[in-house]
């Protein structure tokens, strides 16, 4: 019979045996990232860091976010048909867009003040992406300059535009580009007009945000971003900085005002024909949504075209783009390459995506949660956690290579 001491010392080693403390992290950054394992992790924190307005503006869409939703959810639905016993002791998710190589078909799209969620911005993103080897996207709307960008990341870097009334701006913007070093432009056509955001009417949310009441309690609340906030340089369209005509955001302004007020609605393809004229490299259309636009893209020889629905930001009840991306790429996908946009919070989702005819994915939000959740460190995992997913499901699906992700994998 054992004595009770020793019964006891048995059930402390019993005990040490199996318990397991993480050593205590200092590094506050360091912590939010031991506890974000996916893209919904890194919203959630974001969600409780940034300022009410800031991740509404960001998380939210148009209306009532049926778009929204339906990007997201279409991926849901859509099941894979595992293959097994495939040796996939070899996986190999690289592709090609545009004529250049990318470790894992995703470029990372366009979003306006990147700076709201991060001081640091539009740099980190675009050094995140480099090191990822992936291609960066910089917004018109971007709140670093593309000459600010290209000083700080030799990866590849594509530049949106939006067209504003004043053409002689637009050409401007697409010289700088391409002495900047960009090396494919791209141009949103889904934003006529500005999308009705009701989050951000309902707050009377401006860009830059506005120090009124709700913002200095609301920075009370995060005083991280608040600190943060007010000790950088201050937030302004940085492409049209100084350009008083314009107005380069250093007064707050609506968005929906700014927009209707500088972008030109008037845009139709003659545009897209002068725009092809004044840029060297290859274009993208962004916004495309039904197989007659695809079509119409594609006769004019554009190299690629975005499915997208501005991440449901823009036209509530648009289709899903993940929905309208098999019927397009069946329609032109021999002719320009195909790059769905909107909803992908999981390299599953990427893979998804190509099965049905995608050449690659945009993502916008996916990286923009994990820089208001933890800066640009944050970026740099959310980018290595969507390759490892594109590994790992490519490999469950016995999917060796981008070719061998057929449509007979996804049903
Ligand atoms: C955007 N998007 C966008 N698109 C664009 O062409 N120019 C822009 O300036 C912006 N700005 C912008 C800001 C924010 C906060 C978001 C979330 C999005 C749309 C973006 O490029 C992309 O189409 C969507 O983000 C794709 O949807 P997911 O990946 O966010 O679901
Ligand atoms: C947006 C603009 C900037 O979606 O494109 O908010």
């Amino acid at each position: 019979m054992p004595s009770l001491g020793e019964r006891i010392r048995g059930l402390i080693e019993t005990l040490l045996s199996v318990l397991h403390f993480r050593p205590l992290e200092l590094d506050p950054v360091q912590r939010r990232l031991a506890r974000a394992v996916s893209v919904a992790d890194f919203r959630a924190i974001a969600r409780r860091r940034l300022p009410r307005g800031v991740f509404d503006y960001i998380d939210g869409g148009a209306e009532d976010e049926r778009t929204l939703a339906a990007n997201s959810a279409a991926y849901a639905r859509v099941t894979f048909r595992p293959r097994v016993l495939r040796d996939v002791g070899t996986v190999d998710p690289s592709t090609t867009l545009l004529g250049r190589d990318l470790p894992i078909p995703l470029v990372l799209a366009p979003t306006g003040f990147t700076r709201i969620a991060d001081p640091d911005g539009e740099l980190a993103v675009a050094r995140a992406a480099e090191w990822a080897g992936l291609p960066y996207t910089l917004s018109t709307l971007g709140t670093r300059s593309i000459e600010e960008v290209a000083a700080v990341s030799d990866g590849a870097k594509w530049f949106q535009v939006y067209v504003w009334r004043d053409r002689g701006l637009v050409k401007e913007m697409i010289d700088r580009a391409a002495r900047a070093g960009y090396e494919a432009l791209v141009l949103t056509v889904d934003t006529a007009v500005f999308g009705q955001r009701d989050r951000d009417l309902r707050r009377g949310f401006s860009l830059p945000p506005k120090i009124g009441l709700e913002t200095l309690l609301d920075g009370v609340v995060h005083p991280s971003w608040a600190w943060a906030f007010v000790r950088s340089d201050p937030i302004r369209f940085a492409n049209v900085a100084g350009r008083g005509e314009v107005g380069d955001g250093s007064d707050a302004v609506s968005l929906a005002d700014y927009i209707n007020s500088q972008f030109d609605p008037s845009l139709s393809w003659h545009d897209v024909e002068w725009i092809r004229s004044v840029w060297d490299g290859p274009l993208v259309l962004k916004g495309i949504q039904t197989v007659e636009d695809a079509v119409l893209a594609a006769g004019m020889g554009i190299e690629a075209i975005a499915v997208s629905n501005h991440g449901g930001r823009q036209l509530d009840s648009s289709p899903a783009t993940l929905d309208v991306v098999e019927p397009i790429a069946d329609a032109v996908a021999d002719q320009v390459e195909i790059i769905c946009d909107g909803g992908v919070r999981r390299g599953s989702d990427v893979v998804k995506a190509v099965a049905l005819g995608a050449r690659a994915c945009m993502a916008g939000r996916a990286y923009l949660y994990a820089l208001g959740a933890a800066g640009e460190r944050g970026v740099d995992q959310v980018l290595g956690s969507l390759d490892a997913d594109v590994r790992r499901t490519m490999a469950l699906i016995g999917a060796r290579s981008i070719p061998e992700v057929t449509r007979d994998l996804v049903s």
